[in-house]
């Protein structure tokens, strides 16, 4: 899961996804980073951290990190927040196969907006659109685990 700085949006896209899998009994590793890496080593962002609690989810241990490209080797998948962020991305793919992992978060080419400049209902958004999405992706990846070789 990568945005910007790692301590809006892809933190909270982390806690969900990785909630939903081990919900789900799936197997799956989740982690998340940003582009930028101006935040590197940063909880996230107490706004993001308040909504989160709001709705349930504890993601004040996490710690922003830059994305490397040792993150194609490690992933399967790499979802970014918005165009940027995924043109970003693509351009350190270093080969097809790694290009290939670079997906935009949402379909139809939307995207999640930055709530850093707004305001906090701006946080209750983004929230509410990354849950909405990863419950779709884990069952997606529910319906992937359950197909037969
Ligand atoms: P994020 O939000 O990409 O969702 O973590 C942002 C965090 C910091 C900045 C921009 C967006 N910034 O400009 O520092």
């Amino acid at each position: 899961m990568v945005c910007l700085g790692n301590i809006c949006r892809s933190p909270v896209a982390e806690a969900l996804m990785r909630k939903y899998c081990l919900d789900a009994g799936l197997n799956v590793i989740v982690d998340s980073a940003g582009t930028s890496g101006h935040h590197s080593g940063e909880a996230p962002d107490k706004r993001s951290q308040k909504n989160a609690l709001k709705n349930g989810i504890d993601i004040s241990s996490l710690k922003s990190r830059k994305f490397t490209t040792s993150d194609f080797e490690n992933f399967d998948i790499i979802f970014a927040m918005d165009k940027n962020n995924y043109r970003n991305v693509l351009q350190l793919a270093r080969n097809e196969f790694e290009t290939k992992k670079v997906k935009l978060f949402l379909n139809n080419d939307a995207e999640i907006p930055d709530p850093w400049h707004g305001g906090e209902e701006g946080f209750e958004k983004v929230f509410q659109m990354i849950k909405t999405r990863c419950i779709e992706i884990s069952k997606i990846l529910i319906l992937e685990h359950k197909k037969t070789p």
